[in-house]
């Protein structure tokens, strides 16, 4: 049974197709779906489309049905197209005509919409608060390790001294990036369509800024048709925050993949985070790292993935916008396992400090001697070529010291407090996260 049925049903086979798995992507609506209702009927009882009694009976028949989605009770039945359906159908059901009255003044449309942006503040909250677990384990990794000498490189050749402070820290201040996209993807979620109905409004006297303020949103979106188009812009403003994020991680994963290599020894898992080969008796395989980079490396493609489902729609619905939640939700819940393993490991990563004491990282220093010449006096340029003459010769001797680092963002001083507060800042614009 359809809502739109007028006594012909679809052949079976075309309802397979269209429904696909949208029944089961539904299912992490149906509480925003009976809140938006809750708001939608209040609304109705205030413009005279409902009486207050209907009002009462509808409400308490929704509380119901909220009651049910939290214990694990409701499913959308096999035939119904869709969780706004099987609420309709049950409000029906257990009401009789006062169930008939809840879908005055709006569409599936609007509905499924306003189903979504309230998930998408919800997951967005969510992710948001993973990252700033994560933020916070890699400050104070960084703060432990602030004086724990790592070789830097460029080009994969031996470059300049760093620290494993500057390196934790370093993810942490990207992920403040990270969170700011977050962040606008958050404003962009926070506007109300719900009134737009099927993408044209109403010739009800629809009181939306009412809905706006019941149902929570900052504003509204106040166009129509803009509030349509909103339904992928939305996701596509998500997709590039997880995405930002997703690269971060993949990133620090790689960096923990090659610094665990025997080659550069310069971290370590405990064993039993590690995994072995079934032929090769003395391996301690990081995959767990690299299983996070292949995740978070996916992650990335999902702007490509949506942007391409969306791109040239013509204006007004469409029902290809509703295969973006089989893109969408599961990529939310990855992002979030990712980021929760990230912090969980980065937490037992072991650092080894003695790393640097080998003489393949003497000319790490040749930057020091020149600069220490220099405060002497001479000029960069001459002192630059005579250590480079020094190193050519092989009589380069290195003093393995990195006292000289005092300026903002150097190993010397890693301004920690001062990207906290950044960070802070930026949550702030997320409702709920600190
Ligand atoms: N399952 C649909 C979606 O996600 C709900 C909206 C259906 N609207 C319609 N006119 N067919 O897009």
């Amino acid at each position: 049974m359809k809502l739109w049925s007028k006594g012909s049903e679809p052949e079976e086979i075309i309802e397979q197709f269209t429904v696909g798995n949208d029944r089961e992507l539904d299912m992490r609506l149906a509480r925003y779906d009976v809140r938006g209702s809750r708001a939608h009927i209040a609304m109705l009882e205030k413009i005279g489309l409902l009486t207050s009694d209907e009002l009462t009976i509808l409400t308490e028949a929704l509380d119901e049905i909220a009651a049910e989605i939290e214990r694990g009770e409701f499913t959308i039945e096999p035939g119904v197209e869709d969780v706004h359906s099987q609420v309709e159908f049950l409000l029906t059901a257990r009401l009789g005509d006062v169930g008939k009255k809840i879908h005055c003044g709006r569409s599936r449309n609007d509905q499924v919409l306003v189903d979504l942006k309230l998930l998408a503040l919800d997951d967005i909250r969510d992710i948001a608060r993973a990252v700033k677990k994560l933020f916070d384990t890699l400050q104070s990794r960084s703060e432990q390790t602030k004086d724990c000498l790592m070789p830097g490189y460029t080009h994969m050749q031996v470059a300049m001294p760093s620290s494993f402070g500057l390196w934790f820290g370093a993810y942490a201040e990207t992920l403040v990036d990270d969170a700011r996209i977050l962040a606008a993807a958050y404003g962009v979620a926070n506007q109300n369509p719900l009134g737009s109905a099927a993408g044209y409004g109403s010739s009800f006297p629809l009181d939306r800024e009412m809905t706006t303020r019941l149902l929570g949103f900052e504003t509204l979106h106040y166009n129509s048709v803009a509030a349509q188009m909103s339904r992928g812009k939305t996701e596509r403003a998500i997709a590039a925050a997880i995405s930002a994020i997703a690269s971060t991680v993949a990133r620090l994963s790689m960096d923990v993949c090659m610094f665990m290599c025997q080659n550069f020894g310069l971290v370590s898992l405990p064993a039993s985070m590690t995994t072995g080969s079934s032929i090769m008796p003395h391996k301690k395989n990081p995959d767990l790292f690299e299983i996070l980079r292949g995740r978070c490396n996916r992650l990335q493609a999902l702007p490509g993935e949506l942007a391409l489902l969306t791109s040239n729609l013509p204006l007004g619905y469409n029902r290809d916008l509703q295969l973006m939640k089989d893109i969408l939700f599961p990529a939310v819940t990855d992002m979030i396992e990712c980021l929760e393993m990230c912090d969980y490991a980065i937490e037992r990563l072991q650092v080894n400090g003695n790393a640097i004491d080998a003489s393949l990282y003497d000319y790490l220093f040749t930057v020091e001697e020149v600069n220490r010449r220099v405060m002497k006096g001479e000029p960069f340029r001459d002192a630059y070529r005579a250590v480079g003459l020094e190193v050519e010769a092989g009589t380069f001797h290195a003093e393995r010291s990195a006292a000289g680092y005092t300026h903002a963002g150097s190993i010397g001083c890693l301004c920690t407090e001062e990207i906290r507060g950044k960070m802070m800042n930026v949550l702030r614009d997320i409702d709920g996260v600190l």
